[in-house]
């Protein structure tokens, strides 16, 4: 189990680098929230300190006094055993609290767990300060993402900053690793931090299986596309098609077509498409489609567990065949910390790997994200199977 100063360390670290995600914003980017699923800036700073005050301080520190008594209702997510909220379509509504109020609150909360983190604290509440770290990380990873789609959807396409780096060069090795038939181990087994919906380590029997070494490239997608892989409603889903006609969807997110070209809004401003760089924004709909166009399909999440060793992940979630559900044996947290994963597991697909949004030291072989299929504002990405 990690030391109190490793804990302390890592605490205080994940609060500036959440601050240090927003320093190139504007004051007016931190409010607006142009669709449901991407939340204010402002939001995400609140509640990701709200966690620490709801969570922590004001049931362990004796006499505790909240910094504002209604910051529990507009920062509450989706904790329905907490207590009434703002709704999640009002968050971008919101002018007050300020974005320096909300600054003031991050440092008050900050400098209290800064206290409470330097007495000697039970195994138990050293967990729940871990959860309310590795929650903190999640939302940078949210933060950067609906930076991008703030930034992105706006017609002047404004840059966030000229250093963050959205592609990296693939493995060099390409092809397909071949994984033999057989019965493989798959979830988290280990003394560190993961999530609930991690456990549950189990054995799972594979058929055999090749799975790619490399993420399809924009070169690849862009094929699919002018081989009017948007137009043939043969590769798509029924409620796919549904989705592609209701919304036009003939690209990726963020693509633009100027001039007969595709470009790509990028953290750097819109860029002309690089066609060497992993296809990114994609959603499931969209990763099944181009598997079908291509003949081959999405790993399961335990094939791609059971192969990950053998190919570099990490610059994008990965979108897999598999619905997002409970390992044998779940079980969910006592109290409103039960509401964390297991009320999700319904109508969502899950995303392996991790991306160059992802927290340093936050994902892992056996992350489980997920996402609603239709979703591709994250840093989505596709890697194909074949059967042998
Ligand atoms: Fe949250």
């Amino acid at each position: 189990m990690i030391t109190t100063n490793t804990l302390l360390a890592s605490f205080l670290r994940t609060r500036s680098d959440t601050e240090e995600i927003c320093a190139p914003l504007q004051i007016e980017d931190y409010v607006i929230q142009p669709i449901v699923y991407v939340s204010p800036p402002k939001w995400h700073m609140g509640h990701t300190t709200w966690f620490f005050e709801e969570f922590i301080l004001s049931k362990y520190v004796k006499g505790y006094k909240r910094f504002h008594p209604e910051y529990a209702f507009v920062f509450n997510s989706y904790y329905e055993s907490i207590g009434k909220r703002v709704m999640r379509t009002n968050r971008g509504n919101l002018s007050r609290p300020t974005v320096q109020e909300v600054y003031e609150y991050r440092d008050h909360i900050t400098s209290c767990m800064k206290t409470f983190l330097e007495e000697d604290l039970d195994t138990d509440i050293i967990k729940l300060v871990l959860i309310g770290i590795h929650h903190e990380k999640q939302h940078q990873e949210l933060l950067l993402t609906d930076i991008k789609f703030i930034l992105g959807t706006n017609p002047l396409f404004p840059k966030y900053n000229d250093t963050f780096t959205e592609n990296f060069v693939q493995s060099k090795i390409s092809g397909y690793t071949k994984i033999k038939k057989g019965l493989y181990s798959v979830g988290y087994i280990g003394n560190q931090f993961c999530y609930d919906n991690e456990l549950g380590a189990h054995d799972v029997f594979l058929q055999e299986y090749s799975i790619s070494n490399k993420l399809v490239t924009n070169k690849e997608y862009l094929e699919f596309i002018e081989d009017g892989g948007y137009k043939n409603s043969m590769f798509w889903h029924a409620e796919a098609w549904d989705w592609i006609l209701n919304n036009g969807v003939e690209a990726p997110l963020y693509w633009h077509k100027v001039d007969e070209q595709f470009w790509q809004y990028t953290f750097q401003g819109l860029k002309p498409l690089d066609t060497s760089a992993q296809v990114n924004h994609i959603s499931y709909y969209e990763a099944f489609a181009f598997a079908q166009w291509k003949g081959e399909r999405l790993p399961t999440e335990f094939e791609w567990e059971v192969a990950q060793s053998f190919f570099d992940w990490g610059t994008r979630w990965e979108w897999t065949e598999s619905a997002y559900a409970p390992y044998p044996n779940y079980k969910k947290a006592i109290g409103a910390l039960g509401e964390y994963n297991g009320k999700f597991m319904v109508n969502q697909k899950v995303l392996r790997g991790g991306s160059v949004a992802t927290a340093a030291n936050h994902t892992r072989p056996t992350y489980r994200n997920f996402f609603h299929p239709e979703l591709r504002w994250q840093f989505t990405g596709i890697r194909l199977v074949k059967e042998n």
